[in-house]
């Protein structure tokens, strides 16, 4: 079900020091800094040849990624982001096999401007799934 891997999303505690980091010590190139309101993030994109990882930093108090970053203030890794062909394939096969989807169980509008939903770490080894159609 699960083809490539379309991004790895890290919270940072410092957006430009997390760029500038990606950019002078690991020689990526990172993009501008991009503010996202509908998902209470601002972010910046490291470009791989074959991948993406997104820097993330909570926009306010209420942004989804707030709390995270209170439990894990030097920053950690949030989530994997998997493409899938079917995103309503998708969720109907997963709740087939009893994994909980987040949220009220429906695909939303991601950040990419595509249908996302995100999977329990309890059912995926500890680890909070993003699945994006593309
Ligand atoms: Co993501």
């Amino acid at each position: 079900m699960i083809g490539r891997l379309n991004h790895i999303a890290i919270v940072v505690p410092d957006l430009v020091a997390a760029a500038n980091t990606y950019r002078d010590s690991l020689g990526a190139n990172v993009s501008i800094i991009y503010e996202l309101p509908d998902h209470g993030v601002r972010l910046v994109f490291v470009e791989l040849p074959n991948s993406k990882v997104e820097l993330l930093h909570p926009l306010n108090e209420s942004s989804p990624i707030f709390s995270f970053l209170e439990r894990n203030p030097t920053g950690g890794m949030h989530h994997i982001c998997y493409e899938v062909q079917n995103i309503y394939t998708a969720v109907d096969s997963l709740r087939r096999t009893g994994a909980k989807i987040l949220g009220d169980g429906e695909p939303k509008i991601g950040a990419h401007g595509k249908p996302v939903i995100f999977l329990s770490p309890k059912d995926f080894l500890g680890t909070l799934i993003e699945l994006e159609q593309v």
